[in-house]
């Protein structure tokens, strides 16, 4: 096999296309800026995604011609993944002749910096959001509809921390930041071209110091580098991956990088299934399956931060299948399944069945997760009573303690198929056989409801640890059945005469 050749890492940059050669393949985009490009507007706070002070945009073609931005942390993301991209800093807003961005501006006039460390993150958040309804500054009437709501504000913001402002003055800039003087926003059709102009059609090979980068185009090509070399890292959004460099310092030995497949990339929905490639963001999975499941809004809302999950992926998620990751309880009770591919092809399990004990899955070393599988809302299944509820310490950006998600198809008020899956009270993501038998084909009702909550004790034996005792995961499961119980029970849910909690204590005492 012939060696491929070094390329330099190209991206668009400060008005320009910049090579990069002779960076460690794990450096990060923030090192790359504020110690190699000097561009030091951009901040480290954490170095561990969590702060939002190196907070950039990066712009990609979004396959119709057309270019997309989204906010990411700098100090999780790896150089070479900027291969074809472009990159917009906080030293990108002011204009040439000194005129300050609107998002600038209006940080100034609300007040919004003291100390100022966070403000260029923010500054980026609100820019990304300021590029996503550009359109609406240049409206002769401000129109209401297309500027974001208070909601869509906060959302963007959730992943940068000011220590000494407060949020108010700088939710109120990014409201204000559309009165100004409208900015032509980025020159969309020009960016586009500049990308096209740097566009690979093969895998990008980079090296350095011994290590390998390669960036494949197609899930085959993915195929062959990983047979040949079982132990490359699969490397995706880096959202994971990054802190084990960061924080760990560890060697990641050679990479193959998912974020330039676009097969990976794709959302198809058919009359039996809505399939999500590995590498969609967990940010647009989730767009999508609250479409058909609108009781997943608040998971998107409370997964990571925003531009964690436009960097994360959903294949990610689910390959690293953590015990408290928040995916895949839901998809499990959703009956999903995952798509593997190798070389040899193809195959597909359920989701349940890919974590096998801490750690370890039922994925050969040539194989990597292709596509995650989640039945549409069809047939019977439009009788499906589905509810998922996460517990952690903080309300956003936080890891979860408890996760806890559940279905069943109503027929009547009987109970068919049961499917309860955790999070956060076994080694791997786990559903609860015994009190799934507890209420398969039993009557909806609340002495079943109970039953089903102490049979969850045969279940699980949850780990105490810095999130959450060991009693407070059993507790809190059981009263999150309980709570699945009120949200979806057949009587009327504001009758409460027939709330008793007390009733549970009793249970249990027998
Ligand atoms: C600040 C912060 C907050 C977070 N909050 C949450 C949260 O609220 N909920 C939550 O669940 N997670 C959270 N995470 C964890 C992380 O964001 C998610 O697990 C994310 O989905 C990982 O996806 P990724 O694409 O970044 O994976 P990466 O970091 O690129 O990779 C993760 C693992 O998956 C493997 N992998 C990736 N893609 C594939 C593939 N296609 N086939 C086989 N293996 C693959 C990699 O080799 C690696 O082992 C948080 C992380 C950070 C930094
Ligand atoms: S430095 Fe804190 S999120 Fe990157
Ligand atoms: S202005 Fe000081 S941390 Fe936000």
């Amino acid at each position: 096999m012939t060696q491929p050749t070094n390329q330099p890492i190209r991206f668009y940059h400060r008005n320009a296309i910049q090579e990069v050669s002779g960076a460690s393949t794990t450096r990060t985009v923030l090192q790359y800026l504020r110690e190699d490009a000097r561009c030091t507007g951009t901040k480290e706070g954490c170095a561990e995604g969590d702060c939002g002070a190196c907070t950039v945009v990066i712009g990609e073609p979004d396959g119709a011609g057309g270019v997309a931005f989204k906010a990411v942390n700098a100090c999780v993301q790896f150089l070479p993944t900027l291969d074809g991209r472009a990159l917009f800093t906080v030293e990108d807003l002011r204009q040439p002749d000194g005129t300050l961005h609107p998002v600038q501006q209006a940080l100034v006039d609300c007040h919004g910096s003291q100390c100022g460390f966070c403000t260029p993150g923010f500054a980026m958040s609100m820019f990304s959001l300021y590029e996503k309804h550009g359109h609406a500054t240049t409206c002769a009437t401000p129109c209401e509809k297309t500027r974001p709501s208070r909601q869509e504000i906060s959302d963007a913001l959730t992943g940068n921390l000011c220590r000494c402002t407060g949020y108010r003055p700088i939710i109120e800039a990014a409201e204000r930041m559309f009165d100004r003087a409208p900015l032509a926003p980025v020159n969309v059709p020009a960016l586009a071209r500049t990308l096209d102009g740097i566009r690979r059609d093969d895998t990008f090979h980079y090296e350095h110091a011994g290590r390998q980068f390669d960036a494949p185009r197609t899930a085959e090509a993915l195929a062959t580098i990983k047979d040949a070399n079982p132990n490359v890292r699969i490397l995706a959004g880096s959202t994971d991956i990054g802190l084990w460099v960061t924080k760990q310092l560890r060697d990641l030995g050679d990479i193959v990088y998912v974020g330039q497949i676009e097969a990976f990339r794709h959302i198809e929905t058919t009359d039996e299934w809505i399939e999500i490639g590995a590498g969609v963001t967990v940010e647009r999975a989730y767009s999508e399956l609250v479409k058909t499941y609108p009781e997943l809004e608040e998971t998107r809302l409370r997964f990571a931060s925003l531009p964690i999950r436009n960097a994360g992926t959903l294949g990610g998620n689910v390959a690293n299948g953590s015990p408290i990751g928040d995916s895949m309880p839901g998809l499990i009770a959703l009956n999903a399944r995952v798509v593997l591919q190798s070389v040899a092809g193809t195959r597909e399990m359920a989701l349940e069945d890919l974590y096998i004990a801490y750690q370890k899955k039922d994925m050969a070393e040539n194989e990597f997760v292709a596509a995650i599988r989640v039945p549409t809302r069809t047939g019977r299944r439009a009788n499906l009573k589905f509810r998922a509820y996460k517990l952690s310490k903080r309300f956003d950006s936080d890891i979860s303690a408890v996760y806890a998600a559940f279905t069943f198809i109503a027929d009547g008020e009987t109970i068919r198929e049961p499917r309860l899956a955790y999070g956060g009270m076994a080694a791997t993501p786990k559903r609860a056989a015994h009190a799934e038998g507890v209420l398969a084909d039993a009557h909806w009702h609340e002495a079943t409801v109970q039953a089903a909550m102490i049979a969850l004790g045969k279940d699980y034996a949850p780990l105490t640890d810095m999130r959450a005792s060991s009693d407070y995961r059993l507790d809190t499961a059981k009263s999150l059945l309980y709570r699945f119980w009120l949200e979806t029970r057949p009587h009327d849910p504001l009758d409460k005469s027939k709330l008793d909690v007390r009733a549970i204590e009793l249970v249990e005492a027998k």
